[in-house]
């Protein structure tokens, strides 16, 4: 295996095997961050004199054509060749010869890595909540649509208190807003430039990381080039616990689903389209699609404690350990979006039982509208309890299905438009058109 590292003697194949892992594999997520990274290093590279103009136009041109290639998903990380690092540069030099080498000065793996996985976070990030606020789109939606449609509501899974659709499925949009701002203050860290710490401790060579700051439409640099490589896993972390709080409104939405999908609730129903059968049993139509979301985002709620782990208590500066955290973090992009694209479709889809309360077992959650009639009519809120406790203890209690909630967010008054107002706010917080510009920028020449 031929290394950029190679000094003229042969690596162990077993070790080597080992020491590359999955990076082959791993690093296609990175591809096109690390072109992109590149093109602001050279660019760079070029206006402190380290690289000729004529050197700088053939390798941009070259980069423009592996990221297409990237897009196109015909980038391939070689048998033999360790990781995208190496393979950008073995394409350059290659197809450009040697001044394909040049384009390394003033930078070691472990800054580009960093700047790949900053690159591909943000990317990610914008990805995540784009999916996010869909969701949250079909739950509003939803929630108006039902607004009058009461449910009951548990304590305990005890039956309690009359709720709605509306308030069910804009509890949820709420939930996503509340994720949305973890998810903001996860972009603010990633969205700085580790790009120019080299292996951790910096250069020599007179970088101008301002100019690939604004090349790469970082928000501003990691400064510190110690703390620049200590972002690497911290970034990480941070990004997973912001993934983890959307799984958690997504995983408990899912079992809620599934809850009031079986007969014995029978609130809401799947469109049959989104069910699974049973091998042997004729009648079934089984809610598989949400007891998957419901584990793959409890799975995820476990990644910032795997990645913690991976690097827990390792000092400063580099460590190969880092390599392993990209096995769990890569990938965790696209299981979360599966399950939000999941949900959303058939948030949009279900059907809900507009006749529950029919049902003389819920009666007993009107038991607190009762009170509060008696004690408007003047009667003390003590004395109002216990009559209609005896009266529901002597089987007497006749329930008035009328509900008059009025005070913001409960059933009679959901906010829905404050709820959007909240979600709008956090949207344009993020500012994603700035990364986006600058990274069309880059590639158009
Ligand atoms: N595959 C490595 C990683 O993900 C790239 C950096 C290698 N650097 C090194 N010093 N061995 O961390």
């Amino acid at each position: 295996m031929k290394k950029l590292w190679d000094k003229g003697y042969d690596i162990n194949e077993e070790i080597a095997r080992f020491t590359v892992g999955r990076d082959r594999e791993l690093d296609l997520y990175l591809a096109k961050h690390d072109v992109l990274g590149s093109m602001a290093h050279i660019t760079m590279l070029e206006s402190v004199g380290l690289l000729e103009k004529n050197e700088l136009d053939a390798l941009l041109r070259e980069l423009r054509n592996i990221y297409a290639e990237a897009e196109a998903g015909r980038f391939e990380i070689e048998e033999g060749i360790e990781d995208v690092h190496s393979q950008v540069e073995l394409m350059l030099t290659r197809r450009l010869g040697d001044m394909g080498k040049k384009i390394h000065s003033g930078r070691s793996r472990n800054d580009q890595v960093l700047v790949d996985l900053k690159l591909y976070t943000r990317e990610q990030i914008r990805l995540v909540a784009e999916d996010v606020r869909v969701l949250f789109e079909e739950l509003q939606g939803q929630s108006e649509r039902y607004k009058d449609v009461l449910m009951p509501g548990y304590t305990h899974l005890q039956v309690a208190m009359p709720s709605s659709f509306g308030l069910w499925f804009g509890a949820y949009a709420e939930g996503l807003v509340d994720d949305l701002m973890l998810l903001q203050a996860a972009y603010r860290i990633t969205n700085r430039n580790p790009l120019g710490s080299a292996a951790g401790y910096g250069s020599s060579f007179p970088l101008n990381r301002q100019m690939t700051t604004d090349l790469l439409g970082f928000d501003s640099m990691d400064y510190n080039v110690v703390y620049a490589q200590m972002g690497r896993g911290k970034t990480e972390r941070n990004v997973a616990f912001a993934l983890a709080g959307i799984a958690g409104t997504l995983s408990k939405l899912a079992f809620d689903a599934c809850l009031f999908n079986s007969q014995n609730f029978a609130f809401v129903t799947l469109p049959k389209e989104c069910t699974t059968g049973s091998s042997i049993m004729p009648h079934k139509k089984n809610p598989d699609v949400f007891e998957l979301t419901r584990a793959e985002c409890n799975k995820l709620q476990a990644l910032p404690n795997q990645i913690t782990l991976i690097m827990n208590n390792l000092p400063s500066g580099y460590f190969r350990d880092l390599q392993i955290i990209k096995e769990v973090f890569l990938p965790a992009f696209a299981e979360l979006r599966d399950c939000l694209q999941m949900a959303a479709y058939i948030i949009r889809k279900i059907q809900v039982n507009e006749h529950i309360l029919d049902d003389s077992r819920y009666d007993l959650m009107f038991s607190v509208e009762e009170v509060n009639r008696l004690t408007t009519e003047g009667m003390p809120f003590r004395d109002a309890y216990r009559k209609v406790g005896m009266d529901i203890e002597a089987g007497q209690f006749q329930p008035c299905k009328e509900v008059h909630h009025t005070h913001e967010g409960s059933v009679g008054n959901l906010c829905t438009a404050q709820i959007s107002a909240l979600m709008q706010q956090v949207w344009d917080g993020f500012g994603f058109e700035r990364a986006l510009s600058a990274e069309r920028n880059l590639l158009k020449g």
